[in-house]
């Protein structure tokens, strides 16, 4: 294994649009924290950068929105991100920004390098414009009628009712989400980064040589190289961003997807002078967090960059978490379906941990999972208070009764086995715990802390030390049983308050605030949390008196939970967060990867689904359409008739690889005109979670016609 000297953890900048939600945490900086906190704890040299990435086209659509500067949006909510990020106890060595000169100027020399080794490919093409606002417009940012399901507020690139995969031609009575004017093509000229180039390295680095990273991640990069890598334009049309450094440039700004990763560069060069040890030096561990809408960027096209540019180290992983959705339904800030991690700190003052412990117990490191504040409640209530909290309270509670506040003796001779074996499962869960974390298995990880003290609890049931006390009065009991009663006692209480030091250093990486109020309670400094200490069993010296207990976790009443599903429910957004401009979905549509949801749709009747004629096709010709990259033109047999059908699949599939297919053809949708053909139905794809299309078609030849139901 590779001997790293240093580690440099990012996690993924969050756009400076909005204040950050709980699904953010959950994502990425709640597990980098963990992770950081754990290396720290083992005294290796680590760094771990963030900031917001205040460029882009959601932060100007907000601007206009609000009627202010885009300036004016990214001050305002760094300035409520920074403040969500200290508050949750994610320790930054710096949260910068990427409005920052340093940042504009570290992003310029990266373009200008691979600009100047010849590595960028210059083209002119067509792209919407809205002449009312005078400025380009996203696939995003054009709104219009789904063909599919009539959605009248469909996007140019996604339909958010039906989930269907669009492009702007497609959409009915297209317009600007801005200004409501008609788009128009317009000529552009751009600069754009050949990803093709760079697939063999990527397949050799990812696909050889990183087969231990996490299969969702290892999986969307795979199907990524698998379809077959395109040049991307790396700079945009827009007054907002990174001026491109070059003289024939006038209002292109660099894509924020090319600045955005190079934050991490920048703020790593704001913290230390000796920047270049930690992205220069190979011996550096770099390591990136992220969520799975963000795998493409930090997986290909950043590391691209970065071998292009030749200077830098490549991440050595890039661990991405799922999605997180809020009692059962996706984080949606448009309807304000989320938790808000700037309110959650006024409603729940105190309580940072446990909602640290909440998501990182459920937290969607290999599955998408729910969070619902009923198992918040329980959570904090049956396992944080009833068993972890109430193990160190009982505890301190019964050292101050029985031991008169001070530590006491292990006496040898009287050791037993349940003793012994509480000693080996102290030893043992160190090593569970700091397996799992390095293989950032968090989840696994926290329950293994939580495990302990659950054998905590056991140890002190089985040992029953209140009931060894005996009242001096009873005239039976000689000074010899008081004696060796008392050091059962001692036994007890020692092994359960070094226990209680052991699980303040094992859980702090997850719950710092709590290992810290251990530390108060146990009268020791910051020290005693260095993960060297962890497995030992003389960690607390004999005779130290140690203060009274504090509760850790208060119980968290019904009443509370009902105040939280409520606001849930109302729906009703809080000054202008609720408006949905960087999803999670758009983003993977962005990445062309989106995965399709399970569920989004609400239930229908037989009879709704019996309206479909559903038949078995049989492709017979397939063609590119002139000027719209994502469609082909279809021949179908459909056994009675020969139809042509215009599908949005042309990014996935080459004409010549489709022809003869069998396929499933929605029959009876209204005809629909797109690039001036006339498209006679519709057929049904499927899309794994890697965003990868495939046929759904009858597992043996049919024949044309016949029909699906
Ligand atoms: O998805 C997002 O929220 C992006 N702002 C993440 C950027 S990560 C990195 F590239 F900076
Ligand atoms: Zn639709």
């Amino acid at each position: 294994m590779k001997d790293f000297k240093r580690y440099l953890i990012t996690a993924a900048l969050p756009y400076a649009n909005g204040p950050i939600h709980i699904g953010h945490l959950a994502g990425c900086y709640l597990p980098a924290d963990i992770y950081v906190r754990y290396l720290r704890a083992q005294k290796r040299d680590v760094k771990f950068v963030g900031g917001s990435d205040e460029h882009g086209v959601p932060i100007t659509i907000r601007a206009m929105k609000e009627n202010t500067t885009p300036q004016a949006i990214v001050d305002k909510y760094h300035a409520i991100i920074k403040e969500s990020m200290q508050q949750m106890g994610i320790s930054f060595d710096i949260y910068s920004r990427t409005s920052n000169q340093i940042h504009h100027q570290t992003s310029q020399d990266f373009f200008l390098n691979l600009y100047n080794k010849g590595l960028f490919e210059e083209k002119e093409s067509e792209q919407y414009y809205d002449e009312k606002a005078k400025v380009f417009l996203a696939d995003r940012y054009i709104i219009g009628t789904c063909p599919v399901c009539g959605n009248p507020n469909a996007y140019g690139d996604q339909c958010e009712r039906c989930g269907s995969s669009l492009s702007p031609e497609m959409l009915i009575n297209p317009r600007s989400a801005l200004s409501d004017a008609t788009p128009v093509k317009k000529k552009t000229k751009h600069w754009y980064f050949p990803l093709q180039n760079y697939e063999s390295f990527l397949k050799q680095w990812i696909l050889e040589e990183h087969k231990e990273w996490k299969n969702n991640v290892y999986g969307q990069c795979k199907s990524w190289l698998d379809n077959g890598l395109q040049s991307r334009a790396m700079t945009r049309d827009s007054s907002w961003g990174i001026q491109v450094p070059l003289p024939d440039a006038e209002g292109k700004v660099l894509y924020v997807w090319f600045d955005a990763p190079i934050g991490y560069i920048s703020a790593t060069k704001e913290l230390l002078d000796n920047w270049k040890d930690y992205w220069q030096q190979q011996d550096t561990k770099l390591i990136h967090f992220i969520g799975k809408d963000n795998i493409v960027f930090h997986c290909i096209i950043f590391p691209a960059m970065l071998k292009a540019h030749g200077d830098f180290v490549l991440p050595e992983n890039v661990p991405a978490n799922e999605f997180l959705n809020i009692e059962g339904e996706k984080v949606s800030t448009s309807r304000n379906w989320a938790v808000w991690v700037d309110e959650y700190v006024k409603d729940f003052p105190g309580c940072e941990d446990v909602l640290r412990y909440v998501l990182c117990s459920n937290a969607p490191e290999t599955k998408d999972n729910d969070f619902t504040w009923k198992d918040f409640q329980d959570k904090n209530n049956s396992e944080l208070a009833s068993i972890f909290g109430n193990f160190v309270n009982r505890t301190f509670v019964l050292m101050h009764k029985l031991c008169n506040g001070k530590v006491p003796k292990l006496h040898e001779d009287v050791m037993d086995d349940l003793d012994r074996n509480l000693i080996e499962e102290i030893k043992n869960s160190k090593v569970k715990i700091q397996n799992s974390i390095e293989e950032f298995k968090f989840r696994e990880a926290l329950f293994e802390v939580i495990d302990l003290s659950r054998k905590g609890n056991k140890y002190m049931q089985e040992k029953e030390p209140w009931k060894k006390t005996v009242n001096s009065q009873q005239s039976t009991v000689n000074s010899e049983e008081v004696e060796h009663n008392q050091k059962l006692i001692d036994n007890c209480l020692h092994l359960c308050l070094q226990l209680c030091a052991n699980l303040a250093i094992l859980i702090n990486p997850f719950l710092p605030f709590t290992a810290k109020k251990m530390l108060h309670m146990m009268k020791v400094v910051d020290k005693m949390l260095d993960w060297e200490n962890a497995g030992s069993i003389k960690l607390l010296s004999v005779g130290y008196s140690l203060r009274a207990p504090e509760i850790l976790f208060r119980k968290i009443e019904d009443k509370e939970i009902e105040n939280q599903i409520q606001k849930l429910k109302s729906g009703n957004p809080e000054s202008l967060k609720g408006i949905e401009e960087t999803t999670s979905n758009s983003k993977m549509q962005e990445a062309k990867n989106s995965a399709s949801e399970a569920g989004g749709k609400p239930q229908i009747q037989y009879d709704d689904f019996a309206k479909l004629d559903l038949r078995v096709g049989k492709i017979l010709s397939a063609e590119k359409v002139e000027k719209a990259d994502k469609l082909l033109k279809l021949e179908i047999d459909l056994g009675f008739e020969k139809r042509t059908i215009v599908s949005g699949i042309a990014l996935h599939f080459k004409p010549e690889d489709i022809v003869g297919k069998q396929v499933v053809v929605v029959a009876n949708l209204a005809p629909r005109k797109m690039r001036g053909i006339e498209s006679n139905g519709m057929i049904l794809m499927a899309e794994n979670a890697a965003g990868k299309l495939i046929f759904v078609n009858p597992d043996e030849d049919t024949d044309a016609g016949s029909v699906v139901s």
